[in-house]
């Protein structure tokens, strides 16, 4: 089915079954799969059926709860034993959004080891909590990001951090959907972003839905058009930011970061807390994940790259703090981020 003013809910709860939105088939069709199980779960992350950091761990409470539920009627022994295998297997689905672990440390921590009955359900209304959360705070920051923007502002964004990659409204698109809804009149440039293509899906997909002007380009276009004056902000996502600022996003979002430095255009990461991680000393210590070299010689079923080359695939790249104008978390903007601003953020909460 071609999806037509579709309203995005990336993930839903339906049936006593979590069902989401397969983003590895659209734009081209508009469907949902459902999930039973937390290995059902950990493999529609790992096949990013469901992708973006904030909707991963959204993702992960749901598979932590799909598994309480499945195993209720069981002993005390295999529940245990169940439970941890699926905390497990969601922890080793996607290494590098945070999200994945904030989400499943926050359901250890209301599970604590009890066995059965009853905890299944305090886990569901848990991932539900999760969920609306995610919404509410994406709200918040949207407000937040919004004043940063001035009327007729053309964004550039990298990837998707939109209403697909979280529970609802975004985290960079979130900003810019909020600053639309404020009244000013925002141009977004989606960049294609090579290898997955979640800008010229993803992106390009959620705001042709919703009538935001967007125009698309390749990766390789953004320096020159910087150059040309064509963008006044950059806002992307982020996948986790280390105590120190730096700041992990989809592969290419550094070249971004020195580009807009070079040109003199604020750039900007939308980053809910949970996504800030203190127990990383810097950007170094981030895992990044690499993935398939399919996702490079080739798209689906069409293949181009020299067959027999040697290929790497680093999703996700680190930009340094430096080069951060702000981080707009839902409790206010961080300008040029460090380790005391970052520590200080979080006492506010
Ligand atoms: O590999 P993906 O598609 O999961 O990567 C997603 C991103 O890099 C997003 O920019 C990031 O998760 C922020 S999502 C609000």
């Amino acid at each position: 089915m071609a999806a037509q003013n579709q309203a995005v809910a990336t993930l839903r709860w339906r049936d006593g079954r979590l069902e989401m939105i397969d983003q590895r088939v659209l734009p081209a069709q508009f469907e949902y799969r459902a999930y039973r199980s937390a290995d059902e779960t950990a493999e529609g992350i790992r096949s990013m059926v469901v992708r973006g950091a904030p909707a991963i761990g959204c993702a992960a409470a749901y598979g932590v709860a799909l598994e309480a539920l499945r195993l209720r009627n069981t002993s005390v022994a295999e529940f245990s034993a169940g439970m941890e295998k699926a905390f497990e297997v969601l922890a080793a689905s996607r290494p590098t959004a945070v999200n994945l672990f904030w989400a499943l440390k926050r359901m250890r921590a209301r599970w604590d080891g009890r066995a059965v009955g009853a905890i299944a359900n305090t886990l569901l209304a848990e991932a539900h909590e999760v969920l609306a959360e995610d919404i509410r705070i994406n709200r918040a920051m949207g407000a937040f990001g919004a004043a940063l923007l001035s009327d007729g502002a053309r964004v550039l964004t990298h990837c998707n951090a939109g209403a697909l990659a979280t529970a609802g409204h975004g985290t960079a698109l979130g900003v810019i959907r909020s600053a639309v809804e404020a009244g000013k009149r925002i141009s977004v440039i989606a960049d294609e972003t090579r290898p997955f293509l979640q800008g010229a899906r993803l992106t390009a997909w959620e705001m042709v839905q919703e009538n935001i002007p967007v125009t698309l380009i390749t990766d390789n276009m953004a320096g020159h058009m910087m150059s040309l004056g064509d963008f006044d902000a950059v806002v992307v996502g982020t996948d986790r930011v280390a105590a120190n600022g730096d700041v992990a996003n989809k592969i290419g979002t550094d070249m971004v970061a020195v580009l807009a430095r070079r040109h003199n255009i604020p750039f900007y990461v939308a980053c809910p807390l949970s996504t800030i991680d203190l127990s990383i000393p810097d950007g170094s210590a981030i895992p990044i994940e690499e993935r398939a070299v399919e996702e490079v010689t080739g798209f689906r079923d069409c293949q181009w790259a020299a067959q027999g080359v040697s290929v790497r695939n680093p999703a996700f790249d680190v930009t340094p703090a430096e080069l951060v104008t702000g981080l707009i978390t839902e409790n206010g903007v961080v300008h040029q981020p460090n380790r005391d601003k970052l520590e200080a953020l979080f006492s506010k909460r």
